[in-house]
């Protein structure tokens, strides 16, 4: 059977939220959902599907002074590392391993710069093979929630995910 890791970092929970979507649409049984904080730097042998996801801050991923910055926003849990800090500490997989990346970005106004596009670059130069292009999912404003149908949308992209990682 097919083994996920889904990997996200999320300040006011909306990441958080569409990251079990996705991993619902991969399949209970076979996926976990880690925070960027908890997650391995070696993953487990098992793994054939790794998906990444995080907030767009700043046009990328976020690093320690846009966390900061969005404390200053309102958000409550800042993690003490994000999906950047953890795809720097990861190890080059030593089979094949799939991967697809996912960021969350505000509708209005849209801005360029996406983080899932940043972090696919960095995962496809340890060597993970992409097995989708980068995704966007919409929230409203820095807090969110996320947008109409975003949720349904989410697990209908880890669906597919776990279709064509098999
Ligand atoms: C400091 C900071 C910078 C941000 N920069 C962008 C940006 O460049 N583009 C964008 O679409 N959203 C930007 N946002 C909004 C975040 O994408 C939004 O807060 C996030 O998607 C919410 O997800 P979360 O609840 O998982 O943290 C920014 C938010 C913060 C706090």
């Amino acid at each position: 059977m097919m083994h996920a890791v889904v990997v996200f970092e999320s300040l006011w929970g909306n990441t958080e939220q569409l990251a079990r979507e996705i991993a619902e649409g991969i399949g209970v049984e076979s996926a976990d959902v880690i925070d960027a904080v908890s997650a391995p730097a070696v993953l487990e042998s098992d793994v054939d599907l790794l998906v990444v996801g995080g907030p767009t801050h700043a046009f990328s991923m976020s690093t320690e002074k846009t966390r900061e910055a969005a404390k200053q926003q309102g958000a409550e849990s800042i993690p003490a590392r994000g999906i950047r800090e953890w795809i720097a500490s990861l190890s080059s997989p030593d089979r094949d391993i799939r991967v697809a990346t996912f960021d969350t970005r505000v509708t209005n106004p849209r801005l360029p710069g996406s983080a899932a596009k940043k972090a696919m670059k960095r995962l496809v130069g340890l060597g993970f093979r992409p097995v989708a292009k980068p995704e966007t999912f919409g929230v409203h404003g820095y807090s969110g929630p996320v947008t109409d149908g975003e949720l349904q949308r989410a697990r209908g992209w880890g669906e597919q995910l776990a279709d064509a990682a098999r």
